[in-house]
C-alpha cells in the first residue's frame, strides 16, 4: 500500500482556515520565538470542547492567548468560560489585549501567576484541562489537574516528547485513574517543537 509522499506538507494544505488576526499572532510567535501551538492544535483543542459541550476550561500557560482566544471561541458556542493561567506578567497583559481584540474578552480570564501556586487555591470542577506550562512544571501540576476535573473530564498536555516530560508521562500513562492516549505528532504547524500530545480522561 502506497503512501501520499511528503505526507506533512499534503496536510499542510488542509490546515484549517484562520482570521488575519491569528495570522498576525502565528507571525508574531515566530518572530518572537514564542512555543504557541499552531492551527491544528488549536483547532483541535476548540473541536475537542465543543464536541465534549464542554462548560469550564482550564489552561495553564496562556503565552500571548492565541490558544486562548480558539478555546474562547469554541466556549462561545457551548456557552462556557476558560480560566488560562500565565506566570510571566507581560505576556498576560498582552493575552489579555490579544482576548479583547479576539472578542473573546468576556468569557476568559487570564490569571497572573505560577501554575503551581495558583493551583492549589483553584476550585473545580472543569471539564477540560489543557496543560501547557514548562514541562517540569507537569508533574506536580498532575494531581491538582485530578483535583479540579470532574470525572470522565479530559486532560490534554502538549510537548509530552520533551525529556522534562517524563516522569509525568509515565505517571499518567500507567495511572489507573486516567485512561489515556500518547500522540505523536508531525502535524503541520504543530508548535516549534512538533513532538507529542497527551489525551487523557479521569476515569477514578
Ligand atoms: C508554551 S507557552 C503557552 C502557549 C499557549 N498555550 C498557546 O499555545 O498559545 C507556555 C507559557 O506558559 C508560561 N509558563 C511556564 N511555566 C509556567 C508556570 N509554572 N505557571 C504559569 N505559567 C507558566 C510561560 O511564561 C509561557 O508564556
Amino acid at each position: 500500500m502506497s503512501m501520499l509522499p511528503d505526507l506533512e506538507g499534503y496536510f499542510r494544505r488542509f490546515v484549517p482556515p484562520r482570521d488575519q488576526f491569528l495570522k498576525g499572532l502565528e507571525e508574531e510567535a515566530v518572530f518572537e520565538r514564542i512555543p504557541i501551538v499552531g492551527p491544528v492544535v488549536a483547532e483541535l483543542l476548540a473541536l475537542l470542547v465543543v464536541a465534549m459541550g464542554a462548560k469550564q476550561v482550564l489552561e495553564l500557560g496562556t503565552a500571548t492567548g492565541y490558544s486562548a482566544i480558539y478555546l474562547g471561541r469554541a466556549l462561545a458556542l457551548t456557552g462556557g468560560r476558560l480560566l488560562t493561567l500565565e506566570r510571566d506578567p507581560v505576556m498576560a497583559a498582552r493575552a489579555e489585549a490579544n482576548l479583547i481584540r479576539a472578542g473573546v474578552a468576556d468569557r476568559v480570564e487570564v490569571r497572573t501567576g505560577d501554575a503551581l501556586r495558583v493551583l492549589p487555591e483553584l476550585g473545580g470542577p472543569f471539564d477540560f484541562i489543557f496543560l501547557d506550562i514548562d514541562k517540569e512544571g507537569y508533574l506536580p501540576a498532575l494531581p491538582h489537574c485530578h483535583r479540579l476535573l470532574r470525572p470522565g473530564g479530559l486532560l490534554v498536555a502538549d510537548n509530552v516528547g520533551f525529556a522534562a516530560a517524563a516522569d509525568f508521562n509515565r505517571e499518567l500513562f500507567l495511572s489507573p485513574q486516567w485512561r489515556s492516549v500518547p500522540l505523536l505528532c508531525l502535524l503541520p504547524q504543530h508548535s516549534p517543537e512538533r513532538d507529542g500530545l497527551a489525551f487523557a480522561i479521569k476515569v477514578a
